[in-house]
């Protein structure tokens, strides 16, 4: 299930989109922010958000392997009422698929469209699920200042605008993910998030590779916030993805998630509660449920303006009812009120005595 710790928040977000259905407000959606991961190449951005959805559905590895948006949207189905399961753009007609590495593979080929060079249209995954929140997560190329054989030599200044297209957007949360075994200092996911989130109200800072760092270095500082090099507000949450080896093994997300638990006790013990994929996942929770507080009043006024326009048209019905008409039905009502009373009565059958 995607963002397993997300319950509360599907059942709050259901809820209103409910009662907005329920009172004819159908098309009143709450528009959950899109999360946006932005970095370096390999810097595990599609790993980050394989394990924030709960399964391998991003083709990750090493070198580049995303080559144009993935636009993961997901989509809260009713159980039992519509089929779970994933659509991709171009493979409609195979209808809804439940096998995630079938679906990962045709990702694969649709990015090789364009003989594997990098390209700003998307690719459109729509996962289907009663398990899900309806929310949108953006898995972006990575940044890589040095072109390889064949690639255009403006590949960086075209991965780097293609970013802050997604992440400029206000509406975004941005996570800026940095390799912990990679100098901080020269991380383009936090250069380019600070850029586009100056005040970094929507910015969170993931480290990954945890277990790749230099032996005798650790990140404590950075995770604590108590580096002078980098401080980011909403704070900086260090993860331990799959390596390239997991990968080859096919290991779950709950797999890995089990794994990162043991490094984070063995090595942060101390910082368990703030760290990891679970704790990244609840974080970014907390902060749509801040959104959802935020969209309340407006949505609160839009009710207010329908109860105006009932009570006024409440107010409207008796003037266009003559006395007759107003008697009529007064007369119907007492009727009905009436037969109820009577097969209230005949049908109890501890009240014989009324029959006669
Ligand atoms: P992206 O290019 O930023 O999307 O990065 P990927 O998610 O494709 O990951 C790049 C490579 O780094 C893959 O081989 C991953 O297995 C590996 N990787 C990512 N995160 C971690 C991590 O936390 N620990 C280890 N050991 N490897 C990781
Ligand atoms: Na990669
Ligand atoms: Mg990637």
């Amino acid at each position: 299930s995607i963002m397993p710790d997300s319950r509360g928040l599907i059942e709050l977000v259901n809820k209103l989109q409910n009662y907005f259905k329920s009172n004819g407000l159908g098309t009143r959606k709450i528009e959950l922010p899109q999360i946006v991961v932005v970095g370096s190449q390999s810097s595990g951005k599609s790993s980050v958000l394989d394990g924030l959805v709960g399964f391998s559905i991003l083709p990750r590895g090493s070198g580049t392997v995303t080559k144009c948006p993935i636009i993961v949207q997901l989509i809260t189905t009713d159980a039992g009422k519509e089929e779970e399961g994933i659509e991709l753009q171009d493979f409609l007609e195979d209808g809804r698929s439940q096998d995630y590495d079938e679906v990962r593979a045709k990702i694969a080929t649709l990015m090789e469209r364009n003989g594997g060079a990098i390209v700003d249209t998307p690719i459109i995954v729509r996962v289907y699920s009663p398990n899900v929140v309806t929310l949108t997560v953006v898995d972006l190329p990575g940044i890589k200042r040095i072109a390889s054989y064949g690639e255009p030599s403006d590949l960086d200044k075209r991965i780097v605008s293609l970013s802050r297209k997604y992440i400029n957007e206000k509406n975004a949360i941005i996570l800026a993910v940095s390799p912990a075994n990679y100098e901080i200092c020269n991380s383009e996911g936090l250069l380019l998030a600070k850029e586009a989130d100056p005040e970094g109200n929507r910015t969170i800072g993931v480290l990954t590779k945890l277990d790749l760092m230099d032996e005798g270095t650790d990140a404590r500082g950075l995770l604590t916030g108590m580096s002078k090099d980098v401080q980011v507000k909403l704070g900086m949450i260090g993860v331990v993805n799959r390596s390239q080896k997991d990968i080859e093994n096919n290991f779950t997300v709950e797999q890995q998630i089990a794994k990162e638990k043991s490094f984070l006790s063995n090595n942060y013990g101390d910082l368990i509660g703030q760290n990891g994929v679970p704790f990244l996942r609840k974080r970014l929770n907390e902060l749509l449920v801040q959104h959802i507080y935020k969209c309340l009043p407006e949505l609160m006024e839009k009710l207010e303006d329908m109860l105006k326009q009932c009570n006024k048209q409440l107010t409207e019905i008796p003037n266009v009812m003559t006395e007759t008409d107003k008697l009529e039905f007064v007369i119907k009502v007492l009727h009905r009120f009436e037969n109820e009373i009577k097969k209230e009565i005949q049908g109890s059958p501890r009240t014989p005595e009324y029959h006669h």
